[in-house]
């Protein structure tokens, strides 16, 4: 129960950053700690994730989901208390990964809820990554797109972030050759001997593409494309007739780099026609209703047998969030980001 005393911290966006943002485009406020009306429930935030899809909200034009209105809390995914409800389906004590952004108290009326944790989570911010919208995005992605075959090469960059630590351990577990491609020789260390990935390249590395060449002999049969830009580049020529390729995101377009420069679109086209690739887009939010369910209680059963491995990377504070984000889009966090907010 909040005390009166309480006060709601919110970050809220305060201008549309062109090219890479810095700290001040997110501004730490206070304010009072709002009272539900009937139907609705009082969060209180635990955890907060931090993710790359954070910097296409701060988009001035609507993308795939509507951008941050100024002024507004910066949207973001989090595991929150129910501290007071009048909702018939949560009761006070309830943990819940809700999208109450990025602030203290929210209100919700149930709808930004995907799921009520487990009264025995062990961890319950493992619900913001391998078991939440990262982690199935890398099940989803592996299993209805990727439609591994065992002794085909699966390749991912981002290779120790929060999708990529999962798919590249999935594959792995389906008979894949899997190899990471990662920022530095510590995360490429990790994935491969640690997560288990037979290969890790270095894309800051110089002579990555070759690097990467040598260590798919056999092509590249599956790809998640986590990030475009000079990695698509290296891993394009690698290709495999018939490649599987999900484009799950491309971050190192987000703040704008890259897309004024050559035009890459042709070669990818044509190599799409000549290799008769398969490319799909997808948004995993459109997936919940479908798959969700099962894969957590998949995944949990992974974790809890140490067949899957997770790694996190801890913020300590709401304020020390906004720089945070910041390092993850540049590649700083090592593991799922979540801020310890509670
Ligand atoms: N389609 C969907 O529904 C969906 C859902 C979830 C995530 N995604 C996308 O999946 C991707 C990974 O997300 P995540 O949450 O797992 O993030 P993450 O991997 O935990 O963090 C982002 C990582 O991207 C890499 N990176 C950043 N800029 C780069 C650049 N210019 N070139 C190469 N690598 C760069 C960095 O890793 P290194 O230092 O290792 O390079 C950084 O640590 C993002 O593009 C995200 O938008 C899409």
């Amino acid at each position: 129960m909040p005390q009166s005393a309480d006060r709601n911290r919110r970050v809220t966006l305060t201008t549309y950053p062109k090219g890479e943002p810095s700290p001040d485009v997110l501004r730490l406020e206070t304010g009072a700690v709002p009272t539900p009306g009937e139907g609705q429930m009082l969060l209180r935030t635990e955890w907060l994730s931090l993710d790359p899809y954070m910097r296409v909200r701060m988009y001035e034009t609507d993308s795939y989901m509507p951008s941050v209105k100024l002024g507004e809390v910066m949207v973001g995914g989090t595991i929150s208390r129910v501290e007071i409800s009048s909702h018939p389906d949560y009761v006070k004590g309830d943990l819940v990964q809700a999208y109450s952004g990025w602030q203290d108290y929210a209100l919700s009326d149930g709808s930004d809820v995907m799921i009520k944790l487990p009264q025995d989570a062990r961890h319950p911010s493992w619900f913001l990554g391998a078991l939440g919208m990262p982690g199935f995005t890398a099940w989803y992605a592996l299993t209805h797109l990727g439609k591994p075959k065992a002794g085909e090469t699966f390749a991912v960059a981002a290779a120790t972030g929060a999708v990529g630590q999962i798919i590249g351990q999935l594959a792995k577990r389906q008979g894949c050759g899997v190899v990471g491609i990662a920022g530095g020789a510590r995360k490429c260390a990790y994935a491969t001997g640690e997560l288990g990935f037979d290969a890790c390249v270095d894309h800051h590395a110089p002579g990555f593409p070759e690097q990467l060449a040598a260590a798919c002999p056999k092509g590249i049969d599956i790809y998640m494309e986590n990030v475009g830009g000079a990695v698509l580049d290296a891993v394009r020529p690698l290709f495999n007739n018939g490649a599987r390729i999900s484009i799950c995101g491309l971050i190192a377009h987000y703040s704008g780099g890259g897309m004024d420069g050559a035009d890459r679109l042709p070669a990818m086209l044509s190599e799409t026609l000549f290799k008769r690739l398969k490319i799909e887009g997808f948004i995993i939010f459109d997936h919940y209703p479908a798959y969700y369910s099962g894969f957590v209680s998949e995944m949990t059963a992974l974790i809890d047998s140490d067949e899957i491995k997770v790694r996190e990377d801890l913020v300590g504070s709401l304020e020390a969030a906004p720089q945070g984000l910041i390092d993850l889009l540049h590649g700083g966090n090592f593991g799922k980001v979540v801020v310890k907010v509670a």
